[in-house]
């Protein structure tokens, strides 16, 4: 059990840690109930410690067996044990081998941090603080180790055996009907990484041969029958590791690579050195089980782990606060891997629209943070859009600022510095700072101011100088615990485009702007281009080159060229969306919908024009969410006059462009065997979007287009758009659809997730029965994250009208299962508590229900403090 009242932690209360682990061997004794874990610490005195201190261990949930120091067993008055901590107040030496044993339930751990079990398998998850469920242990990423880990299990049991780094022995334990193997780390690394998985598994294997000739065995372990499912993980990950080689100059260092693949997984996945563990759903795909989302979803995370392997685990964290060092950079190279292996125009547009509907809304609401929080109560809920997603964009930023080669070299001194250390933001920076000579102590603010910046732009073209002004002025909104920011520095690429459609010369003064970027870095700001012989049209913040919100004076009749005619298609992309956007906010508040002809025109252009891509014009055409609506509404938000605005543009571009989207959806038509590569995926997009169009407004033959189309499907992106379709409207069909889905998938829980999502998502007054009606269904359990996602996760995040009905029964439901959630999972629990993050925006009347729930919540005695966590700071 842990503390009752987690104390905040501060990062300005660091200290380095007072003792170090030389090396560690583990020895574990795998069984269902009581698996038997010795420990051999190396603990040596830290000099950079305090003196005389004791050790201290962290523990959680563990029975003590047994202590021992250098082979002497302790008795009980020479330590004290507690829940949470293994205190020896003298040690004996400053440096001493102490031997602990401890006992674990792997089949009652429902939390499933530590060892646990999934499907009759062992694994681990010790990220954060998994660990200490282990054995106790400094379990603190500055305190890195070289680890030696035997497994032992009964032969039939577990038939493989796994841990970190390189296998260096196996056998079996004689006169017995168990096994055991011992695998060796020799790179440091702190508990945090570390992993053992047992069970009955089918091995995927392959090879590669790094850049240097070594060869590494590859293997990806899944289910045995899904082994084919496991093809385009082991391509990803081959890519990856190539990439990685080409982009960043980073090999991989061990003989093996192994990624496990698990049902049962609070997270995405996770990089313990040398034996990826992952939620399946990051692994397993098929043509019929897997939609394009799946595919490409597949092939980020799989790189993003194995490039934690440099950015993560060689270069670790000195401490949690220091979490975007690993996760922001590494999602910002799994971003440019996905980029280099896709479209990258099109990549960007899906990591925006991402990291407005996830990260802008953090960041405008009572959870917001910085991308390095300076405090905290519980970790496990930092693992957010803003550490992850817009830690991304701080780095690339860093990019933009630094150009292609000095960001390079800063990166190659920061792996050249820190390699093997537990490093800090700091250090990160500097690295930059000193490879290039520029002083970023301005831009540091990005990790530590939270909010999401304005910047208000307007232009002033001077036709007798042959002059365009642009004046800027930047501000950030207040958040918790910071009423007053400071100014940021902005990379704003920007472009001037002149009345034929084309760039204009970008010149300060007679100074060309280098690679099309300003610089804003004070409150206000003007910006005087010169050398132009018309007004131009002002295209900002190119390629979203920062995350702030933009602010303009553009006309609409700017933003229907823009969206025709901008060299830079994240602005075209950006026009219309902006366009569509003004539309839905004026019908959200008034409840009429302004005349779209604007948008209409140029949807039109778009749809029409042969020189896009088909993934490029469904991501343009696709109008901006519920969410987004909401967020730019900010407050008095009327989820039902958001709902019935969207609808009712759908309906226009729909009926108005048939013509348009008739067209796209038989030019769309598969030819040939599915392929899951951008490109198809992108022809899937755009003829799936028209089906959508097309189908609207309920009519006979749209209903019946998707009703063919779920029939004939042969993959499953068109197969669950289809359903999707038909889920939308109110028609004998779509029973029928989803019975037949249900069936014909009964047995592939990744797809059934899928039926569960699909209904917990329509925007229907009787969609909280269904899904309490679905809360009892035989497939529904509440101990597989995947499945409370599925269900109650997309009903609260991603069904606004009936999440937030007015009658408060939405809110008051998933309070509910919150509460009974808590007790077996605390982080899913709290991840789904975190839905109401937006509640503030609502009108009053949903705000109050909201806020009851919440308080609910938080008057509940016993929570964890995960639960306690979030509610607290959703109601400050
Ligand atoms: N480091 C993992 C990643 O790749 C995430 C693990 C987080 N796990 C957790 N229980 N909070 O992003
Ligand atoms: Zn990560």
């Amino acid at each position: 059990m842990r503390d009752a009242e987690p104390k905040a932690i501060h990062l300005a209360d660091y200290r380095p840690p007072d003792w170090l682990v030389e090396k560690v061997d583990l020895d574990f004794a795998l069984h269902p109930s009581q698996t038997r874990v010795t420990a051999r610490l190396a603990l040596r005195r830290n000099p950079k410690g305090a003196a005389g201190a004791p050790v201290v261990l962290e523990g959680d949930d563990l029975t003590l067996v047994r202590l021992a120091i250098d082979g002497t067993p302790l008795a009980g008055s020479s330590f004290e044990a507690t829940g949470n901590r293994l205190t020896l107040a003298h040690p004996p030496a400053d440096a001493f081998l102490l031997e602990i044993e401890t006992l674990v339930d792997p089949t009652a751990n429902t939390q499933l941090m530590g060892l646990y079990r999934t499907s009759g398998n062992y694994c681990t998850q010790c990220e954060p603080e998994g660990f200490r469920r282990i054995t106790y242990y400094p379990d603190r990423p500055d305190v890195l180790s070289v680890f030696t880990t035997r497994i032992e299990a009964d032969k039939q049991e577990a038939p493989i055996l796994l841990g970190n780094g390189n296998l260096v022995e196996s056998g079996q334990v004689p006169g017995t009907s168990r096994h055991y193997a011992v695998w060796h780390d020799p790179w440091p690394k702190p508990s945090y990484l570390f992993a053992l998985v047992g069970g009955r598994l089918a091995k995927v294997a392959d090879s590669f041969v790094t850049a240097s000739g070594r060869k590494v065995e590859l293997g990806i372990y899944v289910e045995e029958g899904k082994e084919a499912r496991a093809g385009y993980a082991m391509d990803s990950l081959k890519r990856s590791m190539r990439w990685d080689e080409e982009a960043f100059g980073r090999e991989y260092d061990l003989d093996v690579f192994n990624i496990v693949a698990v049902s049962d997984f609070n997270m995405g996945a996770m990089e313990n050195k040398g034996l990826n563990v992952f939620n399946d759903k990051y692994v397993l795909a098929s043509p019929e089980t897997a939609t394009d989302a799946d595919y490409s979803g597949i092939e980020g995370v799989i790189a993003h782990e194995y490039f934690h392997n440099w950015t993560g685990n060689r270069i670790t964290c000195r401490d949690w606060f220091q979490l975007c060092l690993k996760e922001g950079l590494t999602v910002f190279r799994d971003q440019e891997f996905s980029s280099d292996q896709r479209s990258r125009p099109v990549k960007r547009i899906a990591d925006v629209r991402m990291l407005k509907a996830a990260q802008f809304t953090e960041d405008a609401g009572p959870l917001a943070h910085p991308v390095r929080p300076e405090t905290y109560r519980e970790i496990n809920n930092f693992y957010t859009a803003t550490v992850y997603e817009k830690g991304a964009e701080v780095v690339r930023m860093l990019k933009t600022l630094l150009g292609e080669e000095g960001f390079r070299k800063g990166m190659d001194l920061y792996f050249e510095r820190h390699d093997g250390e537990a490093a800090t933001i700091e250090d990160f920076v500097s690295s930059f700072a000193d490879a290039t000579g520029r002083d970023l102590s301005q831009f540091s603010l990005w990790y530590a101011q939270s909010g999401t910046p304005v910047l208000n732009v307007s232009g002033t073209y001077d036709e007798a100088a042959g002059t365009y002004r642009l004046d800027i002025s930047q501000s950030v909104p207040p958040t918790p615990g910071q009423p007053e920011k400071k100014p940021m520095v902005i990379p704003l690429a920007l472009g001037l485009v002149g009345p034929d459609g084309r760039d204009q010369p970008l010149m300060l003064g007679n100074t060309p702007v280098e690679r099309g970027v300003v610089e804003v870095k004070e409150a206000t700001q003007s910006f005087l281009f010169t050398g132009l012989d018309a007004r131009p049209v002002p295209s900002l913040n190119r390629g979203f080159s920062a995350p702030v919100n933009l602010v303009s004076d553009l006309t609409e009749a700017d933003r229907v060229f823009l969206a025709a005619h901008d060299a830079d298609p994240f602005n075209r992309f950006d026009a219309l969306q902006r366009i569509a956007l003004e539309l839905l906010k004026t019908g959200a508040r008034t409840g009429t919908l302004p005349a779209p002809d604007a948008l209409v025109t140029a949807a039109r252009a778009i749809l029409a024009d042969p020189a896009l891509d088909a993934a490029f014009k469904a991501q343009a055409l696709a109008l901006p969410g519920e969410g987004e609506v909401a967020r730019e509404l900010a407050r008095e938000v009327d989820p039902d006059a958001v709902f019935a605005a969207r609808k009712a543009l759908r309906v226009t571009l729909g009926t108005t462009l048939a013509e348009g989207f008739t067209a796209a959806y038989a030019a769309g038509a598969a030819s040939g065997a599915f392929s899951p590569d951008a490109a198809s995926a992108g022809r899937r997009a755009l003829r799936n979007l028209a089906l959508d169009y097309l189908a609207v407004t309920g009519s006979a033959d749209g209903i019946a287009r998707a009703k063919a189309q779920f029939e004939a499907a042969d993959n499953m992106t068109d197969r669950i758009t289809a359903l999707a379709v038909l889920a939308q409207h109110d028609v004998p069909e779509r029973e029928a659809a989803l019975d037949a889905f249900y069936r014909r998938f009964e047995r592939d829980a990744l797809v059934i997730d899928k039926w569960f999502t699909l209904q917990a998502q329509i925007a229907s007054p009787t969609t909280l029965d269904r899904v309490k009606d679905l809360m009892l269904h035989p497939a529904f359990s509440l101990a597989n994250p995947n499945r409370v996602r599925a269900l109650v996760g997309a009903f609260a995040a991603a069904n606004p009208t009936q999440f937030n009905r007015a009658d408060g029964e939405g809110h008051a439901f998933v309070a509910e299962v919150v509460l009974t959630l808590d007790s077996k999972n605390p982080q899913v629990a709290a991840r789904l508590l975190a839905s109401f993050k937006t509640f503030r925006q609502l009108e009053p009347a949903r705000r109050g229900h909201a806020e009851q729930a919440l308080r609910r919540i938080a008057e509940t005695p016993g929570l964890s403090p995960d639960v306690a966590d979030i509610a607290t700071r959703s109601l400050a």
